[in-house]
């Protein structure tokens, strides 16, 4: 069947919006796959921290995220046999992410990579261009928003959880910078796709979004 046929609900929004959990219930939820395109970016970032590859070398950027070697399995991420799940998640690998994200060439390089986790029977793709570049046939498309006060609670709490230190307001100060960032670069910036559904989890649990995710899928 011709790859456009297979069901994908994009999930996009700005850093700490709550996609990430939101997108994993709704993928369980319909046994569909799950792409997880921040953790794409986070992996060339740490590949690229550790290599120390230059953070304004485009071009080496670009062939970093070409060669990586990566597999997603059972909920844990690999950069060639090492388990790097918990690596990927700090604040540093997050920050260099969203600075190489703005790369044009680095977005390119991803970009087929992306395109391949659409298989049978249906994708469930979170980020910020899913909707827009990466899967503008879209089945369904979602724009998850929350105030940048209810996104630093719930990042500092993340942190925490996961053992890592956290001070609430360098992590405001973080979340500002990266949404500049992420809204005013050239390329793939962070913006509803016009027919995205928009919502709100300000005062939402993630159980509730994933009701109302579920019901606009039922609803195509
Ligand atoms: O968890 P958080 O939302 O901070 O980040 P993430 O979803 O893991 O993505 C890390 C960074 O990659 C973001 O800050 C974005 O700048 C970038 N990104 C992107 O540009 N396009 C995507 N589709 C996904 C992530």
């Amino acid at each position: 069947m011709p790859n456009s046929n297979i069901p994908v609900i994009t999930i996009d929004g700005p850093t700490a919006s709550g996609k990430g959990t939101v997108a994993h219930k709704v993928a369980d939820r319909l046994g569909f796959h799950l792409l997880d395109s921040g953790a794409l970016y986070r992996l060339t970032a740490l590949s690229a921290l550790r290599r120390g590859t230059a953070l304004n070398d485009e071009h080496a950027l670009a062939k970093v995220a070409e060669h990586l070697t990566i597999r997603f399995h059972g909920g844990h991420v690999y950069l060639g046999t090492e388990e790097v799940s918990h690596a990927i998640r700090a604040e540093e690998v997050g920050n260099t992410a969203s600075r190489i994200a703005a790369l044009p060439a680095v977005r390119q390089a991803l970009f087929a990579l992306q395109l391949g986790f659409r298989e049978t029977p249906g994708l469930v793709a979170d980020g910020r261009d899913m909707g827009t570049v990466i899967f503008p046939t879209a089945q369904l498309k979602v724009f998850l928003t929350a105030s940048v006060e209810a996104r630093a609670q719930r990042r500092y709490k993340q942190l925490i959880d996961k053992g890592f230190s956290a001070n609430i307001d360098d992590l405001l100060e973080d979340l500002q910078s990266r949404d500049a960032r992420d809204t005013q670069r050239a390329v793939a910036p962070l913006m509803p796709a016009e027919d995205a559904h928009l919502l709100d989890t300000s005062q939402m649990t993630a159980d509730e979004a994933v009701e109302q995710v579920l019901a606009w899928y039922a609803g195509k």
